[in-house]
């Protein structure tokens, strides 16, 4: 099987145009998209029904930035998922069709790859059942499952990259399939922070190396932002809202009251680019954030009790948001030709 890297734009450009001749059966032996994973990150996890072929993620860009994904035509899923902004909104809440706000904040699709479980609450349980989340809720894409596909199926490219990808006609399948596959290319790990762990001693200016000493010795965050993503992909209640907050965050899927107000540890990579920040986008800025977490948040029989008012100088504040900006990407996120 043919291997591809995802730097390799002229190669991919080639496969491209070779397919296109005989477009009309199944290609089993499809060139694979091989993601740059940075060193020492584990392989992102890989699905055996739906392998990360060219042509699968090539189809999953162009639907993810396709506006007739949604009822009225003008809104794709990157719209709220801004390539600019790590794949993440500019907004609290972001407006979908019609302008209807949704109940939380779009989060970056930075590493979702290693997600176990997707959306703040965990409710989808795969890249691929969670494509269907936005494309029928009615505050988001609300679109028609029949009328998306009728609207897609004739066009040439979305109908022989399918079946290049899946070997048959456009459908949803195809379009969940697709689209989590983009998605599981959008890996980081090309911070000065990276540079650093990998030991270039002038990655980080002499603020952000204090500030890295803060993040994993005094402030605790490493506790629940550790390891290479930056987060445990657990559930947390960090008190960031009130006990009677409409938003029951993971208890929503478990029922269990001990879930409260839980919500998934978001990825601290490219945290410059993702505010406005928590769940509902309530706090504006870094400092805003660290000042939330030094002061111990707002009291919930949920909270973790790893947060509790950390008594921070100014000082050791200022170096935290020093350390915390020096997340941003250097590459992009998206190497798909
Ligand atoms: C109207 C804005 C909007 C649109 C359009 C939208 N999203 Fe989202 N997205 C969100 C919000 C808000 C969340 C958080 C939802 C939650 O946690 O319940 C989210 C969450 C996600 C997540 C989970 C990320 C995580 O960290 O768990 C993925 C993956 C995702 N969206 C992919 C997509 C895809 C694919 C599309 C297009 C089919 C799309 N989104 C369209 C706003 C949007
Ligand atoms: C008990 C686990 C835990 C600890 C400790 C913790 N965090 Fe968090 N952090 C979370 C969770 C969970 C959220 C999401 C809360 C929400 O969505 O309302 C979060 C959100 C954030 C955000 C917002 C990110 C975004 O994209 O919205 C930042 C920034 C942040 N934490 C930084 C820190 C820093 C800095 C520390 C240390 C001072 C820290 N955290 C300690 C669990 C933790």
């Amino acid at each position: 099987m043919k291997r591809f890297r995802g730097a390799s734009i002229v190669l991919g450009l080639l496969l491209l145009g070779a397919c296109s001749k005989d477009a009309d059966m199944a290609r089993p032996e499809e060139a694979l998209f091989v993601p740059v994973v940075p060193a020492g990150w584990p392989a992102p996890p890989q699905r055996a029904d739906n392998p990360l072929t060219l042509a699968s993620v090539q189809l999953g860009k162009a639907l993810f930035f396709d506006q007739r994904l949604s009822l009225g035509r003008g809104i794709s899923c990157g719209s709220c998922h801004l390539p600019g902004q790590a794949f993440s909104d500019t907004v609290a809440l972001s407006a979908g069709v019609q302008g209807r706000l949704g109940l939380r904040n779009a989060p970056t699709l930075a590493n979702v790859a290693y997600h176990p479980l997707l959306n703040r609450d965990g409710g989808a349980p795969t890249l691929e059942q969670q494509v269907l989340n936005p494309l029928f809720d009615e505050a988001e894409m609300n679109a028609g499952p029949q009328q998306v596909v009728d609207l897609l199926r004739d066009d040439p490219t979305v109908s022989a990259l399918s079946l290049r990808a899946y070997g048959r006609p456009f459908d949803l399948y195809v379009l969940t399939r697709s689209i989590a596959n983009y998605e599981r290319t959008l890996i980081g790990g090309t911070s000065r922070y990276d540079r650093h762990l990998l030991g270039d001693t002038n990655a980080l200016n002499a603020a952000e190396k204090r500030g890295l000493q803060v993040f994993s010795g005094a402030g605790n965050c490493t506790s629940c932002h550790g390891g290479f993503d930056l987060s445990d992909h657990g559930f947390h209640n960090v008190g960031a809202s009130a006990p009677q907050a409409e938003d029951n965050g993971r208890e929503r899927i478990t029922l269990d009251p001990a879930d409260h107000g839980k919500f998934k540890t978001p990825t601290l990579r490219n945290v410059a680019l993702t505010a406005p920040y928590m769940h509902n986008g309530s706090l504006a800025t870094l400092e805003e954030v660290i000042q939330h977490f030094n002061s111990g948040g707002a009291d919930h029989p949920n909270k973790d009790p790893l947060v509790i008012p950390l008594n921070l100088t100014s000082g050791e504040q200022q170096d935290l948001a020093a350390f915390l900006r020096s997340l941003n990407d250097e590459s992009p996120l998206d190497r798909v030709p």
